[in-house]
């Protein structure tokens, strides 16, 4: 018995809340809208909902969260210090900038990445982030929808071919439903395309015990 009366008082006191709701919602709606239609106006107020995005909103809003411009456009020094460069946003790494050798690391230093962020030496080898912008002869341009998702999921460059080399995070991308990254492809067809030739990664020697395995360029 004890239990039921604050759960009866909890019920009232929401009930009331509800028409305040109702009243007030209706009431402030009245003030712009002049309308009458009581439940209509108590509509409005109480499920307003953003509006729908496209895919290609989506896949800006998911490129922009999962830090894909992190990597795949150079940044650059600006006035208030590093900036992303997005004169070549998500072009990749640079075809004008050669890098040198990467430093000799000393451990338990492992990983070493260029200014930019686009290039990146760690014990798979030396790789550069992709243009994955639309240009046709050297960002994603010619690829379907199919072979980007085949990419990602698969963990293979153009979808089946050698492993895509860290820090290329496929693993967790990888996780996105179909449909967002559906949508990150839609936003990629979207952007500016940039002519930009992405020099080739450079494997590591597989280490001992896997020569012949995964890592080997196919
Ligand atoms: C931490 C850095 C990093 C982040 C973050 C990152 N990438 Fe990459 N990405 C790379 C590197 C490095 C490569 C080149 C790997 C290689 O050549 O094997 C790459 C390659 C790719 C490729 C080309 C794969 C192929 O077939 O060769 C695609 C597509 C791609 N990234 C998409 C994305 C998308 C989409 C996001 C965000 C959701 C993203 N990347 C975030 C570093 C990154």
């Amino acid at each position: 018995m004890q239990n039921t009366f604050p759960k009866a008082l909890n019920r009232a006191a929401m009930l009331l809340f509800a028409v305040f709701l109702i009243v007030t919602g209706s009431g402030l709606i009245g003030c712009n809208k002049k309308t009458d239609n009581k439940s209509e106006a108590s509509k409005d107020s109480t499920s307003a909902k953003a509006p729908a995005m496209s895919p290609a909103e989506r896949g800006k809003y998911l490129v922009t969260i999962a830090s894909c411009n992190d990597c795949h456009t150079p940044w650059k020094m600006g006035p208030q210090g590093p900036e992303q460069d997005l004169t070549r946003m998500l072009s990749g790494h640079p075809e004008s900038m050669k890098m040198p050798p990467p430093p000799k690391m000393n451990m338990p230093w492992m990983v070493a990445g260029a200014a930019t962020l686009t290039a990146w030496s760690t014990p798979a080898g030396v790789a550069y982030t992709a243009n994955l912008t639309p240009d046709s002869a050297t960002g994603i341009g010619k690829w379907d929808e199919t072979t980007f998702m085949l990419a990602i999921r698969n963990g293979k460059h153009i979808g089946n071919g050698r492993p895509i080399m860290p820090p290329m995070p496929w693993e967790f991308i990888k996780q996105m439903t179909d449909e967002d990254l559906k949508a990150v492809y839609a936003y990629l067809r979207t952007i500016p395309p940039i002519h930009n030739q992405v020099p080739e990664p450079i494997m590591a020697p597989p280490p001992p015990g896997m020569a012949g395995g995964d890592m080997k360029h196919k």
